[in-house]
């Protein structure tokens, strides 16, 4: 038996028991204790916290600022371990973890959920939240009240809004109450119906001077990054250099302080013919690759190839034996 499995089992050994008239000596069986080992075992930490100091000093060497969605616990734990400074998590994941139309639909609730199962996941990365449609717009307190949930209740470090300019007085509120603020512009899905879908953002001069204006009010609030979706890159590039904060582009170019993807869109977590926005490249084939093992195991399962004896569990031979004397009167004992 592979010694892996073996950690998660510990054995128990059950009482002694008469059956009919018979004595049947204890045997040793094994009880699972766990089927998972949460924190991944099989991953040491070595890297220190990332805190928004890092960030800075990044931002400072002009070295790349590599950021990742999560959503759950497992999508927290590779991107934490593949090293990742920051990892979002952004409310795409009501398309990507809950099959939702739109991020429009996910709550604050849920999004607590999932900021959970990914804070107990990351280790090491800085965390980041979206506040979700609905819970920060009517006003700054409002805001800061779902600000203060995604700290305590979601185990976050820092949140996400979208907007420019006119979210400042709001990104000051929670700023200056000690929670870090990533001010979100250009394409803000949320904002879809007003920009009149998922379009390019910043590409008429007029379109770049509001982006350039938004980068800097939301700076000169607080913001302590900037995260620019779906501007052309000399655009986003002109507006970075303008700023003393980092940017995160998505769809901008090479020219921002750093790069943020969404994971299942990146990993190829997707059955082939699904849209992809064109700023997307695919590392992986996670989609393939999990579709190969399912249908490998339900080959094996029909033709009871799978479990072989080294997924079973042993038995000792006279246990067995003094079962096997038993088992006919048992089985009239229960007619
Ligand atoms: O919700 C999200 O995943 C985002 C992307 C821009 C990364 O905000």
């Amino acid at each position: 038996m592979a010694t892996r499995a073996l950690n998660y089992l510990r054995p128990v050994l059950r009482n002694n028991c008469t059956i009919g008239s018979r004595h049947i000596s204890p045997i040793k069986t094994w009880a699972r204790y766990s089927s998972h080992s949460p924190m991944g075992s099989t991953t040491t930490n070595t890297r220190k916290k990332v805190t928004i100091q890092t960030i800075q000093s990044l931002y400072k060497k002009n070295e790349p600022i590599t950021v990742l969605t999560a959503s759950d616990f497992p999508s927290g734990h590779v991107a934490d371990s593949a090293g990742m400074e920051i990892v979002l998590v952004g409310d795409s994941l009501a398309m990507v973890a809950m099959g939702m139309e739109d991020t429009n639909e996910v709550t604050m609730e849920e999004m607590l959920l999932h900021c959970r199962s990914v804070n107990r996941a990351v280790k090491s990365a800085f965390t980041i939240a979206d506040l979700p449609m609905g819970s920060y717009e009517i006003s700054p307190e409002q805001a800061l009240t779902s600000a203060v949930r995604m700290v305590k209740e979601g185990g976050m470090k820092c949140v996400k809004l979208e907007g420019g300019a006119e979210m400042a007085p709001t990104i000051a509120k929670i700023s200056q109450a000690g929670i870090p603020v990533m001010a979100h512009i250009g394409l803000t899905p949320q904002r879809q119906h007003s920009l009149g879908g998922f379009r390019v953002q910043g590409k008429s001069a007029a379109g770049a001077v509001k982006l350039l204006r938004d980068a800097l009010a939301v700076q000169k609030a607080g913001a302590c990054m900037v995260l620019i979706e779906a501007v052309p890159p000399e655009i986003a590039t002109i507006v970075t250099r303008r700023l003393s904060v980092p940017t995160i582009g998505i769809g901008s170019g090479n020219g921002c302080s750093g790069q943020v993807l969404v994971q299942v869109d990146m990993l190829g977590n997707f059955p082939a013919g699904r849209f992809l926005p064109k700023f997307v490249k695919t590392y992986a084939d996670v989609w393939g690759e999990a579709r190969r093992g399912i249908e490998a195991y339900k080959k094996e399962v029909k033709s009871r190839a799978f479990p072989s004896e080294e997924f079973t569990y042993a038995v000792s031979k006279e246990a067995l034996e003094e079962f096997e004397k038993v088992v006919d009167e048992i089985e009239c004992e229960s007619q």
